[in-house]
């Protein structure tokens, strides 16, 4: 279930139907397909292709999108700070970036063009999020590092980040819920000292 949260007026809607309303007058589409009993997170993205393809068929129709891949990331995915960097900075993109959630979880911050303040969106297992073309918006992993996604698109080469040079996102921290917070823009914490007697 995802989490929105609108950190200036120290909000967090949870409930599913809400998170949809809210969404829906920023054209994001918001949706839960069920996951249970379905496949493993960790299958392959053929099974995985399989298990959802009637709701990615009916996706691909109604959206106009040509293809669909699983997209994983693990801690052990190498440069991935540099790959994590690429999207935690303000962006759009030409096309839709069209996310199913199979695993892990990660969290988009949108940044309305009507003046409405940022929200973000902590996506898990079973969201689905459409965040249309050219909405600003910029995307972290929580501290697990982990996601496991269907995407879906018009044109793969849609899905370039084209920055808007606004540093915005470095005022707000990947803020998500449960043990999997991750500080990683906060001041370090200071280790205790040993004073030898
Ligand atoms: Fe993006």
């Amino acid at each position: 279930m995802a989490h929105l949260r609108i950190p200036s007026e120290d909000r967090v809607i949870d409930d599913a139907d809400a998170i949809r309303a809210f969404l829906l007058p920023h054209g994001i589409h918001y949706d839960r397909w069920p996951v249970a009993g379905r496949i493993d997170g960790d299958a392959s993205q053929e099974e995985i292709l399989a298990a959802y393809e009637p709701e990615v068929t009916a996706l691909k129709e109604r959206g106009g999108y040509i293809t669909a891949d699983v997209v994983s990331v693990t801690p052990e995915v190498p440069n991935l700070q540099d790959m994590l960097d690429k999207f935690n900075k303000e962006h759009r993109h030409a096309e839709d970036e069209v996310r199913f959630i199979v695993k892990g979880r990660g969290i988009f911050y949108i940044h309305p063009e009507n003046g409405d303040p940022v929200y973000s969106i902590e996506v898990e297992e079973g969201d689905l999020i459409n965040v249309p073309a050219g909405t600003k918006h910029w995307f972290d992993l929580c501290a697990d590092r982990c996601i496991r996604a269907i995407r879906l698109f018009k044109e793969k080469a849609g899905w370039t980040p084209l920055y808007t040079g606004d540093e915005i996102a470095s005022g707000y921290q990947p803020l998500c819920f449960g043990p999997n917070y991750l500080p990683n823009k906060l001041p370090p914490i200071a280790q205790p000292v040993t004073i030898a007697a």
